[in-house]
C-alpha cells in the first residue's frame, strides 16, 4: 500500500481525504464533478488536490485559479502531455496534441483564417437548409403532422453532424455522411472515452475498432485532397480548402495527413459541444414556455413576412438577435461542455496568496508532475458572482431594454479575436468567471461557428415548433460522458400553424 501512497511535500494544497490510496476520490468526483468541486471548496478552499486512479491532481478553482492553469506559461503548464494519449489515437499524428505547443498556436491561426465573415455568411443559408431537411425529410415533421418525442441529444447529434458536414467539412464528407463516413465517425468516437484520458494504450475491442477507423477516415479526406488538387476546384469556403496551401513560419507547408488529421480534430471538436449545447438550450426552451414564446417573437419581428413565412437567416441576422445570443450564453454557463480543463505541470507552480495560503504562511505550491484542473463551469455556478446561478435565466445577459448588455462584456472574457494565439503573448480573459469557450493559448477556435451554427439551427426550430419536455421533470445531468449530456432528455415537437 504504500507504493501506491503518493508522497507529498509540506506546501502542497490540501489533500482531499479518501480511504483507498490508488482509486482516491475517482467515484466521488466521477459522479458529479461539481457536487465535487463545490463541496471540496467549502473545506479546502480554492485550491486542493486529489488522488484519480493514481494520479495527483490540484484544482484550482475561481477566475484566478482558472488563470493559473489556462494563463499559465508554456514552461510551466502543457495540455499536451495531459491529452495525447487521449487524442491523437483519433485525431491521427503530427497535429494538436502530438506536435509542440508553437505548432498547434500555428494550426490554429490556419483554422481561424479559413472561418472568415465571408466564409460564415455563406455557411448561414447552407445551414438552414440542412435543417429544414433533417426536419421534414429524416424525422417527418411538417406543419401537418402530429407531435413527435424524441431523445434530443440524439436528434441533434444527428443534426449538428449535418450542417457541419456541409459547410465546414465540405461537400464530399456531406455526401458520405449517409454510409461509409457515419460508421467510421462512430467507430472513432467510441474511443474518445474518459478511460483513455486515464490510461494509455487499453486493449479494449472499442480500441481496435477505433484505430481501424482512424486510418480509414484519415485515408478518406487525404483521397479528397489528392482528387481536388488534380481536378477543378468549386469547393469556396470550407476548411479544407482554407488549409491547403498553408504554411509555417520556417516555411514547412503543411501535409495531407496534416490536413486530414486537422480535419478530423475539428470534427471531434465541435461535434459533442455544440450538439450537447443545443440540446440543453431546447430543453431549458422546452421547459420555459415564456421565454419560448419571447424567442419566437424576436423571430416574428425580425424575420417575420406579411403573410406569416419568415424570411432567410443570414450571418449578420445572428447577432442582431439578443434573446436568442443570451439563451445559447445562458446554456453554456449552466452546462458547459467540458467540465474540467487538465494541464501537466511541468515544473513547479507557486499558488499566489490571494488564492489562500497553508496555516505556516507560506504559499501553495503545485509540484512538477502533478495534473492541474481548471473548471471554469465552478465560477459559471458561483452563488458569489451570480444571483440564482441554478436557474436558467437568459434575462440576466439583456439589459432592461432587452438589448445585449454591456454587462455581459464583463462576464465574457476575450473574445476569439481578442485572443493573440501567437507565440508567446496570452489574453488577458484567462481571469473571467464565464470561460465555456476556456481562455488563453488553448481558448475555442470555434466559438463564431458554434455559434452561428446553434442560432440558425435554433431559429428553425422555434419558429417551425413548440416545444414541450418529455419528462415530468427537468432532466439530470450525466457526467460519465467526455461532454457534459443530458440524461434522458426528451422533447416533444409539436408543429405551430402558421409556418412551415
Ligand atoms: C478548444 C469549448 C466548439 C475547435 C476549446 C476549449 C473549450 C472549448 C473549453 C479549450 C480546451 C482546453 O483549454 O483544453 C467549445 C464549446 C463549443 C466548441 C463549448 C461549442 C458550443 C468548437 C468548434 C470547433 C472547435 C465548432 C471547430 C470548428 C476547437 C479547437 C480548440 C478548442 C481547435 C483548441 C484546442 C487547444 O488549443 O488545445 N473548445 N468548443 N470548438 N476548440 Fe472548441
Amino acid at each position: 500500500i504504500r507504493q501506491l501512497v503518493i508522497p507529498r511535500g509540506k506546501n502542497q494544497p490540501p489533500l482531499v481525504f479518501h480511504y483507498i490510496p490508488w482509486f482516491g476520490s475517482a467515484a466521488y468526483y466521477g459522479e458529479d464533478p461539481y457536487k465535487f468541486f463545490f463541496e471540496c471548496r467549502e473545506k479546502y478552499g480554492d485550491v486542493f488536490s486529489f488522488i484519480l486512479l493514481g494520479r495527483s491532481i490540484t484544482v484550482a478553482l475561481g477566475p484566478k485559479g482558472n488563470n493559473l492553469s489556462l494563463g499559465g506559461k508554456v514552461s510551466q503548464v502543457s495540455a499536451e502531455e495531459a491529452y495525447t494519449h487521449l487524442t491523437t489515437p483519433v485525431f491521427g499524428k503530427g497535429v494538436v496534441y502530438d506536435c509542440p505547443n508553437d505548432m498547434l498556436m500555428q494550426q490554429k491561426k490556419f483554422i481561424k483564417h479559413g472561418l472568415t465573415t465571408e466564409a460564415l455568411q455563406s455557411y448561414a443559408p447552407l445551414m438552414y437548409s440542412e435543417t429544414e431537411q433533417f426536419f421534414k425529410n429524416e424525422l417527418r415533421l411538417t406543419s401537418g403532422s402530429s407531435p413527435k418525442t424524441f431523445e434530443v441529444f440524439r436528434k441533434m447529434s444527428e443534426l449538428i453532424i449535418l450542417t457541419a458536414s456541409r459547410t465546414l467539412q465540405g461537400k464530399e464528407v456531406r455526401q458520405a455522411l449517409n454510409s461509409r463516413f457515419a460508421k467510421l465517425f462512430h467507430d472513432l468516437d467510441g474511443g474518445f472515452i474518459p478511460l483513455n484520458f486515464m490510461f494509455t494504450n487499453l486493449p479494449l475491442p472499442a480500441n481496435r475498432r477505433r484505430d481501424k477507423a482512424q486510418k480509414e477516415m484519415s485515408e478518406f479526406y487525404m483521397g479528397i485532397i489528392r482528387s481536388r488538387r488534380e481536378g477543378e476546384s468549386d469547393h469556396e469556403h470550407d476548411m479544407i480548402s482554407a488549409l491547403q496551401g498553408c504554411e509555417y513560419r520556417n516555411g514547412v507547408p503543411l501535409t495531407d495527413r496534416d490536413i486530414a488529421h486537422m480535419m478530423i480534430a475539428i470534427l471531434m471538436a465541435g461535434q459533442h459541444t455544440s450538439s450537447a449545447t443545443s440540446s440543453w438550450t431546447l430543453l431549458h426552451l422546452a421547459h420555459r414556455q415564456d421565454i419560448a414564446d419571447a424567442l419566437y417573437e424576436e423571430q416574428v419581428a425580425k424575420f417575420g413576412n406579411p403573410d406569416g413565412t419568415f424570411r432567410d437567416v443570414t450571418y449578420e441576422d445572428t447577432k442582431e438577435l439578443p434573446l436568442m445570443d443570451a439563451c445559447i450564453r445562458e446554456t453554456l454557463r449552466m452546462h458547459a461542455p467540458i467540465h474540467s480543463i487538465y494541464r501537466k505541470v511541468l515544473s513547479d507552480i507557486p499558488v499566489p496568496s490571494s488564492l489562500s495560503a497553508p496555516s505556516e504562511s507560506t504559499n501553495y505550491v503545485i509540484p512538477a508532475g502533478d495534473f492541474i484542473l481548471a473548471a471554469p463551469g465552478v465560477s459559471a455556478m458561483d452563488p458569489r458572482v451570480w444571483e440564482e446561478p441554478s436557474t436558467w435565466n437568459p434575462h440576466r445577459w439583456l439589459d432592461e431594454k432587452g438589448v445585449a448588455a454591456a454587462a455581459k462584456e464583463s462576464y465574457s472574457g476575450a473574445t476569439a479575436e481578442q485572443v493573440d494565439y501567437g507565440f508567446g503573448q496570452v489574453s488577458k480573459g484567462t481571469e473571467s468567471p464565464y470561460q465555456p469557450f476556456g481562455a488563453g493559448r488553448h481558448r475555442c477556435v470555434g466559438e463564431q461557428f458554434a455559434y452561428l451554427q446553434l442560432s440558425v439551427v435554433i431559429s428553425y426550430i422555434i419558429r417551425n415548433f413548440t416545444l414541450k419536455l418529455g419528462t415530468p421533470e427537468f432532466p439530470q445531468t450525466n457526467y460519465r460522458t467526455m461532454i457534459v449530456l443530458p440524461l434522458k432528455g426528451t422533447t416533444t415537437f409539436t408543429p405551430r400553424k402558421r409556418a412551415i
